[in-house]
């Protein structure tokens, strides 16, 4: 199988690149071109300074971002920028932002007084904002009127665009704004790195098209738009043959994943073929909206190996009046439904979930049935958040927005159940010997590794860095909490 970065050395190293006269028309072969370009400037400015030329990515948000930023990272490499993570010495700086709540935006605005006045100390530095909060025409005005310093701004309909606008940037000298409102298409094809040479995020769909009434997602990111199963397909059989033996499939929902295609697809049975893959070993995705999660994922789930019996099932809140306001068209007694027959299929699966603490008009007893959610379900992990109020949703209008206090009060309870069930949840599992992937050396005891259980939780046992990137058999010796501390078994 072809190799991304084996078409564009060939392309590169083409006449028709090097005789070409204008940039080509058509993706990504245009983007190759102008990787080529860049390239040739990266290594003359690489010889006038003596050195390489680095390039550093902060990310924001979610999955979607974190793979988006891997794409943008793959471009640099390709142009011969070497990545680091020391934004002090950097010659290309990028903020890949989000908006999902009003303190994501607040900590990208803190950050971009530090931007000028690094800039300030290295006036040749390159800095790029992306991202979701560049889709916010606010936003957008902002930076154009107070934060002059920024090079290039464009948003997530055009990722695959990056090389191209910091040509732009280096040719034409001023900075570079370009966002589009909708994406055209789904560009193929472009160079990524990662992040761990065992496992990898592939994105199976974009946007969302639920509109949850307190969600800026959908307005950020657009409308949903699945990719093609041969894409998907192809992409995962590359990735296995280049040493990946777990997947995260990745969209806002993948339980509608297929729909818009023009031969639909169910996400059950994507998930089939890619199980199919030989090489790849553990399959897990996100995120799924309880209400297009069907008998047949969840029949796929207990029948296919490789599928992590794992599932993260936001539920928001556990108050159907809530959840009608919030717009996730299900009831707390539909989403139980779900959790039991999912526990019945798939005995061992761990369950994750999403909160919202303080929608408008939430009450206690609101409240309480969220508490009793937990309660019933009792989920190995749960991340819970204060509700932000995003301008231009639904939500952001509603009346009788709760009080900072009574949101407090109300967060603390919450957190102290949902400890209480994930210490139960992990405590199960010890004496047991679980498969588990290698992913590091440990941050605090070199002789140890860190490894992940099939349903997301984090063990330490001493091995070597050899093992990174395998899955061994390990034994649960001692729970300390969330996670485990174990030994290695050894293979007779
Ligand atoms: N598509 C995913 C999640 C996307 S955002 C899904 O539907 O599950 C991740 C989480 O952020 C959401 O599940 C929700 O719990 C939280 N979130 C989204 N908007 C929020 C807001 N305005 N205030 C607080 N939390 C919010
Ligand atoms: Fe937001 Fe709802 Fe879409 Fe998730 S499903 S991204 S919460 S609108
Ligand atoms: Fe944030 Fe955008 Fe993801 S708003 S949560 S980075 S889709």
């Amino acid at each position: 199988m072809m190799d991304t970065r084996q078409v564009i050395e060939e392309y590169l190293s083409s006449d028709d690149f090097r005789l070409a006269l204008s940039p080509p028309e058509s993706e990504p072969l245009r983007q190759y071109y102008f990787i080529g370009l860049l390239r040739r400037w990266v290594h003359t400015r690489e010889e006038a300074l003596g050195r390489s030329l680095y390039a550093c990515t902060n990310t924001f948000g979610c999955q979607m971002n974190a793979r988006d930023s891997e794409k943008m990272e793959g471009v640099l490499t390709a142009a011969g920028f070497v990545p680091t993570e020391k934004e002090e010495e950097v010659d290309l700086i990028i903020y890949n932002t989000c908006t999902v709540r009003e303190n994501a935006n607040t900590r990208v605005y803190g950050r971009l007084g530090y931007l000028n006045s690094l800039k300030k100390k290295h006036p040749d530095l390159l800095i790029a904002l992306c991202g979701c909060m560049m889709q916010e025409a606010h936003v957008v005005e902002k930076i154009r009127k107070s934060y002059r310093f920024v090079d290039i701004v464009f948003g997530t309909h055009n990722v695959h665009k990056f090389a191209e606008l910091i040509w732009e940037r280096i040719s034409g000298g001023c900075m570079v704004v370009d966002i589009w409102d909708r994406a055209d298409r789904i560009v193929e094809d472009l160079p990524a790195s990662r992040k761990y040479f065992f496992k990898s995020g592939v994105n199976i769909s974009f946007g969302c098209n639920n509109f949850c009434s307190y969600c800026i997602v959908p307005y950020v990111r657009g409308r949903e738009r699945s990719r093609a199963p041969e894409d998907i397909l192809a992409e995962v059989r590359r990735l296995a043959s280049d040493g990946v033996v777990e997947i995260m499939l990745l969209g806002q929902n993948v339980n509608s994943y297929g729909k818009d295609l023009a031969e639909p697809m169910s996400f059950a049975e994507l998930l089939r073929r890619v199980s199919e893959v030989e090489g790849i070993e553990r399959i897990r995705f996100m995120t799924s909206h309880p209400k297009d999660l069907s008998q047949e994922l969840i029949d796929a789930m207990a029948a296919l190996p490789k599928v992590c019996r794992h599932l993260h099932l936001p539920v928001q809140s556990g108050s159907s009046r809530i959840l009608e306001k919030m717009n996730r068209r299900y009831t707390k007694e539909q989403y139980l439904d779900l959790v039991h027959r999912l526990k019945a299929a798939v005995p061992d699966i761990s369950l994750t979930t999403d909160i919202i603490v303080g929608f408008p008009g939430e009450t206690e007893e609101d409240f309480l049935e969220t508490m009793d959610v937990v309660r019933q379900v009792c989920y190995d992990s749960c991340y819970t958040f204060i509700y932000s109020k995003r301008t231009g949703t639904p939500a952001a209008s509603m009346p009788d927005q709760v009080p900072e206090d009574v949101i407090k009060d109300r967060f603390d309870r919450l957190l102290a159940l949902v400890g209480e069930c994930s210490a139960k949840r992990t405590a199960m599992h010890l004496g047991e010997t679980v498969p588990v992937l290698v992913e590091e050396v440990n941050d605090h005891d070199s002789h140890m590794v860190t490894g992940r259980m099939d349903n997301n939780l984090l063990v330490h046992f001493p091995a070597g860095s050899r093992l990174i990137g395998q899955i061994v058999p390990v034994r649960l010796t001692e729970c300390r909490g969330f996670y485990y501390i174990g030994e290695l078994v050894l293979e007779k």
